[in-house]
């Protein structure tokens, strides 16, 4: 484990020497890792960071505000609403892959714009260390590592974090006063809710995973999972009223990991899931059934796609 107050000493110096006078860059996405890069930076060079939040609208219910309050304090704090942009981009896209390599790409386009209008000489990131070993094992791409830095041509790149695993991640943000829903948050993957929708991606499904996501969430807290979330998996039959219909079938999930590389499905009470069936279905008329995933990873990943 690290010594939280030490690692913020050598780090925000490590960012002040490298960085001087020059501007820097951030993608902040609300999640713990690009968050603590970002106040680390931000303390060493202050308004010469200018961190860039991108609403994909592939987020989480109440992210942006979220974000918004959090970073208040960082005058040079920049959102682009991009929403649209997203959803256009991924129409007819149904491969996983093809769906990150969509995302990563509309993402870039959106960063590049921002980085170049700020003039930004370094970019910093919130790469930890498991995102580092996944992306030399080629087991996914990860649209946080690689990708930025070859868009724009930066005098460096500035990973503060790099060697941290999520735990001690979270200890730094908690040493650094971010607030409990930035050092608690769940990890939350780069795609956002596109890979907890199976299939294509449309501003239906998406709002279906949110709300459920959200429902989730709150019903789990006193689990204390690592991750626990919803996805849209499907379509199938049911009855709302004297109707039969087809509708959304949303699976929920909720795992224990240390660092996300091997994960268990968390065992839940009855009673927790059937109150989680009762509100998804409550508040959609267009979801037909919920489901409970009881597989750990391996052999199952702990996301959809
Ligand atoms: P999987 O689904 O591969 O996920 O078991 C392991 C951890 O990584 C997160 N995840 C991602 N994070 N970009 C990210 O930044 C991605 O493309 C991505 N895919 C999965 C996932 O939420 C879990 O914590």
């Amino acid at each position: 484990m690290v010594d939280a107050e030490s690692f913020i000493d050598e780090a925000t110096e490590e960012i002040s020497e490298k960085v001087g006078d020059a501007h820097a860059i951030i993608a902040l996405s609300g999640g713990v890792d690009s968050s603590v890069a970002a106040a680390l930076a931000y303390r060493a060079i202050g308004d010469q960071l200018t961190p860039v939040y991108v609403d994909t609208g592939l987020m989480r219910k109440g992210e942006t505000e979220g974000i918004r309050e959090t970073f208040d304090y960082m005058d040079s704090l920049r959102v682009v609403e991009a929403q649209e942009r997203f959803l256009d981009a991924l129409a007819g896209v149904t491969d996983p892959e093809e769906k990150r390599k969509v995302i990563g790409e509309q993402f870039i386009r959106e960063f590049e714009r921002e980085a170049r209008d700020t003039d930004a000489d370094y970019l910093v990131q919130g790469t930890i260390y498991p995102d580092r070993i996944e992306s030399e094992g080629n087991i996914k791409s990860h649209h946080n590592v690689g990708g930025l830095p070859d868009v724009v041509d930066f005098e460096g790149i500035v990973e503060p974090v790099r060697d941290l695993y999520k735990d001690e991640v979270r200890e730094v943000a908690r040493a650094l006063d971010l607030e409990e829903v930035v050092s608690e948050r769940m990890p939350f993957p780069g795609p956002g809710l596109a890979v907890r929708v199976v299939g294509e991606v449309t501003a239906e499904k998406v709002e279906v995973a949110r709300e459920a996501c959200h429902v989730v969430e709150e019903e789990l807290e006193e689990y204390d999972p690592w991750q626990a979330f919803a996805a849209v998996v499907g379509k199938g039959t049911g009855v709302k009223g004297d109707n039969r219909v087809h509708g959304w079938i949303v699976a929920v999930r909720s795992v224990e990991s240390r660092d996300g590389m091997t994960a268990r499905a968390q065992e839940l009470s009855w009673e927790t899931l059937q109150r989680i069936q009762s509100r998804i279905t409550g508040q959609n008329d267009n979801v037909a059934r919920v489901v409970y995933d009881v597989t750990h990873k391996p052999p199952a990943t702990i996301e959809y796609e």
